[in-house]
C-alpha cells in the first residue's frame, strides 16, 4: 500500500490495542475496491480520548475513525452529532469528520447486519426471531431487526437485566413489533441470532441448545473469527441456514466507504 498525500486517512481507536483487526480489515477491503484510504490503529487511553478527538478534527486529510472498547459510548460527548441511529443504540462504531472538521458519530453494526442477511436473500419482515445476547452488537441487532420489520423478538441473554432493558427500549420504539427478554424454545423461530462472543474460542459452548431447528430456520452468528463457529456448524449439519459475521463486517466497510466519500 503506497500512502501519499492525497491518500485519505482513518484510525481506529482502541485501548488495548493489540487485538484490534478492524484496521487490517478495512484496509483489505479499500485495497480491494481500489480506494485510497488507510486506516491505522491508534492506542488512546480513555482519560485522552476528548483531546485525541479534538486533534483529529484539525487533521485535514482525516476522513473518519472506527470506535472500539472502551470508547465506543464515551466518545459521543466529543462529537458534533450522532445519527439517530446511533442514539438509539446508545453507542458510536464510526465517526465521519467532514470538510468543515465537524465529527458525525452513528452506528454501522445493526444496517451491516441486517444488509448480511438482505445478501443471502434471509427475510426479516415478518419473521419470529431469537436473538442470544444483549451486549453492544446485540442492542445494535435488536434496534436493526425491528426496524427492519420483525414481527418479534426474544431475546435471551446470561445478564436477564440487561435482556430486558434492551427488550424494554426496543419496544418502546418499534411497538408494531413483539419484543420479550427471557428462555425460549429455538425450534419455534425463523431466525436465531447469535451476538455473544460465547463460539470465538475453540472449547466455548454453544450459546444456545439448537437441538431440532433444521431446514426453513436461518442460524446467524455474528462473530467474525473463527468464520464456521460451533453453533454454524451445527445448525448446518442440521439443514438450517448458517450465515457468518464476516458479511456484516463487509457491509459496514462498504457503509464507511459511502459514508467518507466527499
Ligand atoms: N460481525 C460484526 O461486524 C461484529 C460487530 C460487532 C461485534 N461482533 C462480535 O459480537 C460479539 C459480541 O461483541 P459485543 O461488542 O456485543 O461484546 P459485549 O458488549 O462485551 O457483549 C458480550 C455479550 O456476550 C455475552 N457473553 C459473554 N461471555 C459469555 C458467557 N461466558 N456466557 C454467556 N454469555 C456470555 C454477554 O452476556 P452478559 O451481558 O451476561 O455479560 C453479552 O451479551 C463478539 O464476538 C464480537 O466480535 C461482530
Amino acid at each position: 500500500m503506497e500512502i501519499t498525500g492525497k491518500t485519505k486517512i482513518m484510525f481506529v481507536l482502541a485501548d488495548p490495542i493489540d487485538h484490534v483487526r478492524a484496521s487490517a480489515v478495512m484496509n483489505a477491503y479499500f485495497a480491494s475496491i481500489g480506494d485510497d484510504l488507510a486506516v491505522s490503529p491508534i492506542h488512546v487511553l480513555s482519560g485522552d480520548l476528548g483531546r485525541v478527538v479534538a486533534c483529529i478534527r484539525l487533521m485535514r486529510n482525516v476522513f473518519g475513525f472506527g470506535v472500539t472498547i472502551p470508547h465506543k459510548t464515551c466518545v459521543i460527548e466529543h462529537l458534533d452529532e450522532i445519527t439517530p441511529t446511533a442514539r438509539l443504540i446508545g453507542a458510536v462504531n464510526f465517526v465521519k469528520r467532514t470538510a468543515e472538521g465537524r465529527l458525525v458519530g452513528d452506528n454501522l453494526d445493526a444496517r451491516g447486519f441486517i444488509a448480511s442477511l438482505a445478501q443471502h436473500d434471509v427475510a426479516v419482515r415478518d419473521r419470529k426471531v431469537l436473538q442470544v445476547g444483549a451486549g453492544g452488537a446485540g442492542r445494535a441487532t435488536a434496534f436493526g431487526l425491528a426496524e427492519a420489520g420483525a414481527r418479534e423478538i426474544t431475546i435471551m441473554n446470561r445478564n436477564g437485566e440487561k435482556a430486558r432493558a434492551l427488550a424494554a427500549a426496543v419496544a418502546a420504539h418499534y411497538p408494531a413489533t413483539k419484543v420479550s427478554a427471557g428462555r425460549a424454545d429455538a425450534r419455534t423461530f425463523d431466525l436465531i441470532v447469535n451476538t455473544t462472543s460465547l463460539g470465538m474460542k475453540p472449547d466455548d459452548p454453544l450459546p444456545l441448545d439448537i437441538e431440532g431447528v433444521g431446514p426453513g430456520a436461518t442460524v446467524s452468528d455474528i462473530i467474525v473469527n473463527p468464520a464456521i463457529t460451533r453453533l454454524l456448524a451445527r445448525a448446518a449439519a442440521q439443514g438450517a441456514r448458517a450465515i457468518g459475521g464476516k458479511p456484516m463486517l463487509d457491509a459496514q466497510m462498504a457503509l464507511v466507504a459511502r459514508f467518507v466519500a466527499r
